[in-house]
């Protein structure tokens, strides 16, 4: 098996073919996860660096345990005391962990675009591992993987995406993927906090939880990102928690065996209650593993390329 790409830069460029390929390599790649012995030499002598220019707890350590349990040399580059912070350009880093013989490089940056500006100038494969309010792959990747895991497949499913989709690449990443594989994708959001055009990558915008979350079989909510706000887009938590969270009665007409997703790190009590994070619906734990999973098989499908 193979990718067509040297880098995993988005869905909008990947074909529902290698994201096939992706969700199959990961089923194997979940065995090793949740085996006794996570230890596999598929990348020895394999050179792995995380350059996260913005926090994270499940992507970096999810990449770093995948690269790990496969053998491969694995670099957290820590961006606050490395010499990003004496003026260092993207490129001249990317560059200077080429220089060192890095075959993957798993970017994370505040500013959309950022991981293609250093694929084009990288011989290393690079990862994005979130850009801004652009996209974020591997978490889209690692969602899906998790809904054919539990439901079978993803191709007619019905799945409502809610929250704050204005400043979620999560959101754009899994409409893109959830389109391109065949499922309907409704969306809802407080107005200010909807992004224009939506409608483009086929999503259907709805007027209210209920009408968004009907029939649904699988319901994710986003994190609130306060990051990335300049102003108030909403009146107060409690507020948004009341008309917006996610709850108990709200989420009552969807299937029954709904699948309940978020990203992480969630925001408990705001975006979801906690009765349903920590309730029988909820994937949100088998989310984190399978994102072990899942970046495993990309790590294995990408420095597999030049042997094939
Ligand atoms: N979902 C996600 O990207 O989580 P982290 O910010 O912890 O990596």
């Amino acid at each position: 098996m193979k990718l067509r790409s040297k880098d995993i830069l988005g869905l909008e460029d990947m074909s529902p073919e290698d994201i096939g390929t992706i969700l199959d390599t990961a089923r194997d790649m979940k065995k090793i996860v949740v085996g006794k012995i996570k230890r596999v030499n598929y990348l020895q002598g394999r050179t792995v660096v995380t350059l996260f220019y913005e926090n994270s707890t499940r992507t970096r350590v999810s990449f770093e345990l995948a690269s790990k349990y496969m053998g491969a040399n694995a670099v957290n580059v820590s961006v606050a005391t490395s010499s990003v912070a004496k003026g260092e350009t993207l490129i001249d880093t990317g560059r200077t962990l080429d220089a060192m013989g890095t075959d993957i490089i798993i970017i994370r940056h505040s500013k959309s675009g950022a991981p293609h500006l250093l694929a084009r100038n990288v011989k290393a494969s690079v990862i994005n591992a979130g850009d801004g309010m652009h996209e974020h792959p591997t978490q889209a990747l690692l969602d899906m993987f998790t809904i054919k895991e539990a439901l079978g497949g993803i191709k007619g499913l019905k799945v409502a995406i809610l929250g704050d989709i204005y400043h979620s690449r999560v959101a754009r990443s899994n409409i893109i993927g959830l389109k391109k594989m065949g499922a309907e994708v409704n969306v809802y959001a407080p107005s200010t906090l909807m992004p224009p055009g939506m409608e483009a990558y086929g999503a259907r915008i709805c007027e209210s939880i209920e009408d968004a979350v009907k029939d649904c079989d699988v319901v994710m909510s986003l994190r609130i990102q306060l990051e990335r706000q300049k102003k108030a887009l909403f009146p107060s938590p409690a507020e948004y928690s009341r008309f917006f969270g996610l709850n108990g009665e709200n989420i009552k007409g969807a299937r029954k065996d709904v699948l309940l997703m978020h990203p992480g790190p969630v925001n408990r009590g705001l975006e979801m209650t906690s009765a349903l994070i920590d309730g029988d619906n909820s994937v949100i734990e088998t989310q984190v593993t399978n994102g072990v999973a899942v970046r495993m098989a990309l790590l294995y499908l990408l420095t597999g390329r030049e042997e094939k």
